[in-house]
């Protein structure tokens, strides 16, 4: 076996030094030196007839047979994968401490149908996660628990039981004898993650990886961590609302538009399969400041309510403060207010809400934000039964939206019934729906007919 010795080894400048230092003596970069392993033996590393037994091949000469993907049995997780977990497939499921990722995890553990599930946790006890399982009351046979957290015995381990699928709550609790920094360094994660990688590649196991984050929000670790898997999760929400969102930010295979919603229960993570009927709430209907857009997230529409306060500023300058909407088009749709529209929110506090704790990058909800705040304002709510689907540009027009149809279905679907979309959205039947259809071609439009 070849002999494995440590080095240090700059992240900046690649220069390699036999100790660790803060500041790297060639670049000058602090905090940039990390603990690598070094193969010694010479002979084992490199052999100089080239390899040619492997051959490039077309594409239609690749067989797909193993990649076949699988439903984990939980439709929020399985849409945010695109569709299932493919074999040998490594998601990386980041979030914030105490988030629900262990809960999630375990979940889809104990849901996944016909397969055998290894489980292994660093953080917990076995009674811990037994404890866990009775709260979430579901119980699967196929599931077998370790606590471990040493990569060798972890990797015997998947060689022994050779299971259908592998959760290791956390990565970064994983650690190996080859380096001496403890677990959860960079250099630490790097070489375990790799280990687990290829064992599962290797054998064709989808493996859910638990990933802590940092302060930034960022998953702890060397950021090649992200590039090497095929999939990251990241898990958000507030600890104080009871919605969770799923999201990808990075697929190999699949979209990183798909959002899945869960609630947080008492019996652990609900799935939310329709999040419309839970982020409107009726009660607000009818109050002056609120409005509905008809958003998409990835390819399924769900409608929001956009809340909107704006009163004078009592200090010098006014504030614009928002929740769950991009600040800077905050600030660029209320200098469109005022340039085009001729609506003098200067001297005004805007705070803006998008309700629930969810965030949305749809452009499509600025004509609802618009909306909002101009029924603030005038202090005249906006019809319950109307709700908005279209983006705004620097000129004041409505912009196309995407999939107009399925927002217009939503909205339909959910009992409103008049929806504002953009003019510029041609070819859609609007006599297929139950619902009236004002096209709009600018915000003057829309906010003469509201506000008249
Ligand atoms: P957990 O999965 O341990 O978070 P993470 O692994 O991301 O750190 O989630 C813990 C939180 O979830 C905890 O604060 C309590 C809450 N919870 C419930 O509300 N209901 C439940 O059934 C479970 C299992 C947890
Ligand atoms: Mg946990």
């Amino acid at each position: 076996m070849a002999k494995t010795k440590t080095i240090y080894v700059c992240q900046s400048c690649g220069v390699t030094s036999p100790k660790w230092v803060g500041k790297c003596t060639s670049c000058g970069e602090w905090n940039s030196v990390v603990e690598e392993i070094e193969v010694v033996d010479k002979k084992s590393r490199s052999s100089s007839v080239p390899n040619l037994l492997t051959k490039p091949l077309k594409l239609s000469e690749i067989s797909t047979g193993k990649m076949v993907r699988f439903s984990t049995s939980n439709s929020e997780f399985d849409r945010v994968l695109g569709g299932g977990l493919v074999p040998g497939s490594i998601v990386l499921l980041g979030g914030e401490p105490g988030i629900g990722k262990s809960t999630l995890a375990l979940q889809v553990a104990l849901k996944v149908k016909d397969k055998l599930v290894l489980y292994i946790s660093g953080e917990e006890s076995l009674e811990q996660i037994k404890l866990r399982s009775t709260r979430l009351v579901s119980h699967n046979e196929n599931c077998l628990f370790l606590s471990e957290t040493l990569l060798e015995n972890i990797l015997a381990q998947i060689e022994n039981v050779n299971p259908d699928m592998l959760v290791i709550d956390s990565i970064q609790t994983v650690n190996t004898e080859m380096i001496d920094s403890s677990a959860g360094s960079v250099s630490q994660i790097r070489e375990c993650t790799a280990g687990i990688m290829t064992k599962a590649k290797a054998m064709s196991i989808p493996v859910i990886l638990i990933g802590h984050i940092t302060k930034e929000g960022s998953i702890a670790g060397p950021k090649i961590l992200e590039h090497v898997v095929d999939t990251v999760l990241q898990f958000e929400g507030d600890r104080n609302f009871m919605y969770r969102i799923l999201r990808a930010s990075k697929n190999r295979f699949g979209s990183t538009n798909e959002m899945g919603i869960f609630e947080m229960l008492q019996d652990g993570l609900r799935e939310v399969t329709n999040p419309s009927e839970l982020l409107i709430n009726a009660e607000h209907q009818g109050l002056s400041g609120t409005s509905v857009a008809s958003a998409v997230e990835g390819v399924r529409p769900f409608l929001i309510e956009v809340q909107a306060l704006v009163s004078s500023a009592a200090y010098g300058n006014p504030q614009r403060s928002s929740t769950g909407f991009d600040l800077r088009r905050l600030n660029m749709l209320l200098a469109v207010l005022e340039k085009r529209a001729g609506f003098k929110l200067v001297t005004k506090d805007v705070f803006l809400n998008i309700a629930g704790g969810i965030k949305v990058s749809d452009p499509a909800i600025d004509l609802a934000v618009i909306c909002s705040i101009l029924s603030s304002n005038f202090d005249t709510a906006v019809s319950s039964n109307i709700c908005f689907a279209g983006e705004v540009g620097l000129t004041g027009e409505v912009r196309p939206v995407s999939r107009v149809e399925q927002r217009i279905s939503e909205a339909a679907k959910l009992g409103f019934s008049e929806i504002f979309i953009p003019f510029s959205n041609k070819g859609v039947d609007v006599k297929k729906f139950d619902i009236k259809v004002n096209r709009v071609k600018n915000v003057g439009e829309a906010l003469k007919y509201l506000f008249r």
